[in-house]
Formats: C-alpha cells, sequence, structure tokens
C-alpha cells in the first residue's frame, strides 16, 4: 500500500482522502519511515496535488491534533503568518504593536526553515524565553496580557512539527501545496477569527515566482473559507533582505529598534508599517488611514516596546541578557560605486554556514552569530569601507562574503 501510494503520486495521479490518511498518520505512528514520506513529498513537490488533495491532507494535519477554542474571549483574536525570508523579523514587531492597541494576538511560530530564518530561534536567543508553552498556558496569557508568541504547542497539527523538519532536510519546502497545508492546519488549530498571511516572493523565498504566490493566496483563502476563517493575504517582495540584520540575537535587537521608533523609512519598516495596518483593519474595520495613525502612535508613545517586554517576562526571557558573539570582521568594499544588489539567498545561506541556522534537522544554533548589513541597495561605497559586518565564532572564509553584493 505504501509503497503503490508514491507510485501513484510519482505518476501525477490524485490520492485519495483515505490513502493521504494511511500514509501520513502511519508516519505519525512510525510505520512509515523517513526515506518514505521523503519520497511522497518530493513527488507532491514535482507533481503538485490537487485542491481535493489539499484540502483533504489539511483536514489530516488539523485532525492529528487539537484545535484551540478561544470563544472564551470577549474579542476577535487574529493571527498573522510569514512564508518565511532572510531577515524576517517582523511578527516581534507587529504582535507587540497590534497587542498595544487592545487587540489580542496569538503566534504560534515555527523554526527556520532552509535558509530562511524562524521566529522561533529568534525568541531562543533571549535566556530564559519559553517556547514550550501548554495550550492551558497559551490561553491564560493571552487573555492576561493579549500577546503570546510560543512555539506550537505539542497538540496543535503535530503532524505538520514532524514533516516541517523532514521537508526542511529533504528539498521539499518550495511546494504551494504543501506551504498552504503546513501553513493552515496550524493557523485553523491556533484558533484565531482573523489570519493575515505575508506571502515572500524572491531569491530568498520559498516561492521564486508572482504566479506561485497567488496561486497560495488563493489557496490559503479558499481553505479559510472552509473553516469559516477570514484570511487575507499581501504579496511581498524577498529579492532584498528585510532590515540590515541576519541571524537571531542580532535580528531580535534590531526588532527592539524599531519598536523604539529608532528606524524609520526601511524597508523592514515599512513592511511592518503595512501588515500591522492591514491586521488593525480586520479586527476593528476602521480605515486604513486611522488603522494607520494607530500603529503609528503605539510606537511613538512607547507602547508597542512596553508590549514587547511584558511579553518576554511573562514567557520568562530575560532582555538583559541577550547578546551577540564579541568576534566581528568588517567586509570591505573591494571597489568603489554603488551597491546595485544585495542577494538575499546568498546571505541566508552564509548565516546558515556560520550557524545561525540548521544543516540537519538534529543541528543546534548559535544565536549570536550573524551578518549585520551597514550599506543598503543604492548606498554609494569607496573602495576599502565596511559594507557588512559578521559575527561568527567558528572559522569561515571572508572571501565567500563579497558576492552577496553587487557594486558596480
Ligand atoms: N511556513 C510554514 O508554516 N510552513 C511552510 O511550509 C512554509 C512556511
Amino acid at each position: 500500500m505504501i509503497v503503490h501510494i508514491i507510485n501513484k503520486k510519482r505518476l501525477g495521479k490524485e490520492l485519495s482522502y483515505h490513502e493521504l490518511d494511511v500514509f501520513f498518520n502511519g508516519y505519525l505512528e512510525g510505520k512509515v519511515k523517513d526515506y518514505q514520506m521523503s519520497s511522497l513529498l518530493m513527488a507532491i513537490c514535482i507533481n503538485g496535488m490537487s485542491e481535493e488533495e489539499i484540502f483533504s491532507l489539511t483536514k489530516i494535519f488539523i485532525d492529528s491534533g487539537d484545535v484551540l477554542d478561544l470563544s472564551f474571549l470577549s474579542d476577535v483574536v487574529v493571527d498573522k503568518h510569514s512564508t518565511g525570508g532572510i531577515g524576517d523579523k517582523t511578527t516581534l514587531i507587529i504582535a507587540p504593536i497590534v497587542a498595544s492597541l487592545g487587540i489580542p494576538i496569538l503566534k504560534m511560530s515555527g523554526r527556520g526553515l532552509g535558509y530562511t530564518g524562524g521566529t522561533i530561534d529568534k525568541l531562543e536567543s533571549i535566556p530564559g524565553y519559553r517556547i514550550d508553552l501548554s495550550d492551558e498556558e497559551v490561553m491564560k496569557q493571552v487573555e492576561d496580557i493579549g500577546i503570546v508568541i510560543t512555539g506550537q504547542t505539542a497538540s496543535l497539527a503535530p503532524m505538520d512539527k514532524v514533516i516541517y523538519a523532514l521537508r526542511d532536510v529533504t528539498g521539499t519546502v518550495s511546494s504551494v501545496p504543501l506551504i498552504a497545508v503546513s501553513i493552515m492546519s496550524k493557523k485553523i488549530a491556533g484558533g484565531a477569527d482573523k489570519i493575515l498571511i505575508d506571502i515572500k516572493v524572491g531569491n530568498g523565498a520559498l516561492l521564486q515566482t508572482r504566479k506561485e504566490a497567488e496561486e497560495l493566496s488563493n489557496l490559503v483563502k479558499k481553505i479559510g473559507q472552509i473553516y469559516q476563517r477570514e484570511v487575507e493575504t499581501i504579496i511581498s517582495d524577498m529579492n532584498v533582505p528585510l532590515g540590515y540584520c541576519i541571524g537571531n540575537s542580532l535580528e531580535v535587537m534590531e526588532a527592539i529598534r524599531i519598536l523604539k521608533g529608532e528606524e524609520v523609512g526601511n524597508n523592514l519598516t515599512q513592511l511592518c508599517l503595512e501588515l500591522a495596518t492591514k491586521l488593525v483593519c480586520m479586527a476593528r474595520g476602521v480605515p486604513v488611514q486611522d488603522a494607520q495613525d494607530m500603529v503609528l502612535q503605539s510606537i511613538q508613545s512607547g507602547s508597542a516596546y512596553q508590549k514587547f517586554l511584558e511579553l518576554v517576562k511573562a514567557q520568562h526571557g530575560d532582555i538583559e541578557k541577550i547578546s551577540v558573539s564579541k568576534k566581528v570582521k568588517i567586509i570591505k568594499a573591494e571597489i568603489s560605486g554603488v551597491v546595485k544588489d544585495i542577494s538575499a539567498i546568498r546571505l541566508g545561506e552564509l548565516s546558515v554556514s556560520l550557524g545561525a541556522g540548521r544543516i540537519s534537522k538534529e543541528d543546534g544554533i548559535d544565536y549570536g552569530v550573524g551578518i549585520e548589513l551597514l550599506k543598503q541597495v543604492g548606498d554609494t561605497v569607496k573602495k576599502g569601507e565596511g559594507i557588512a559586518k559578521v559575527y561568527y565564532t567558528k572559522s569561515f572564509h571572508l572571501q565567500e562574503f563579497h558576492d552577496i553584493f553587487l557594486i558596480k
């Protein structure tokens, strides 16, 4: 039966609910092996899935665990998700903004996938920060302080957790159907009423074309309808990294600067404002301009940053203890000119090679390493001037880092 199912998908045929159920639940029970699941996932990547298959698999993922019932809260609960990018620390910024405006936000995040970083890895760079809250703790915290950012609790869509880890190391991440199933099973199980999904496109994203992003957008909305959840999407660029920092502690520190209103005008700040504004519109039904004013006010008044501190404290983190590696090397421009491009994908790959992400699913993370850009696209540079800082703990070849930048 198992090999028959793999062969059927290899030939591009449609799998029934029963076949998907037997295969995926068999994997969860240990009857289907890693190599068999990897093979099926690769066949799905290559041959795709019909809508019927995608809806069936989403149901199987949701049914593998519990669905949080948040109806005891009197307000609508929002959630946001990004398909992942380089330097994408938007959750760390948007969630406190929205919560500081009295809109409850419950966010269950993932670890890094491929060369894209994960919010949970970033938060774990804050010493003590707990990412393993139970369902009860999640519900109490969202009621008490209106914000939770935790790892997926063990009881919600456990199927996604195991499949996600396997996809990460088997080259089966970039599949629109698998991404739709993964995201929506977690979002439905997480219980939020209104869900915003930031779909990234570009060389540093899981999806490379606008067409794929639109396909994903349609799918997540259709799945939302089935479960009576309002789903909105934003398709955003991931050809250049978001902000200046890549690496876990570095990214938390950059998020803090934005929450304090210290960095305005860069692509990360702009995207965060757009996403937070959209969430406020969805939750409160107010016009865009009013929502944007509320968002800006929450930063300027310091209430967004206070909410971030409240979140970290509630989850036992000690923000004073966050640190980056003391070993730093500067990449210097080899010629004078203008920065024409910064390759998000190279930044992702090189930060993983420094230890900021995982190569195999058992790998640990070196939280204090990463890359800080000193220049952005459009900046002029002089030969010999510093263009990026590399925070490292183990030896590496600085020369390899030069191809991040295109200077002309
Ligand atoms: N984010 C997810 O949660 N799942 C994916 O498969 C990709 C991005």
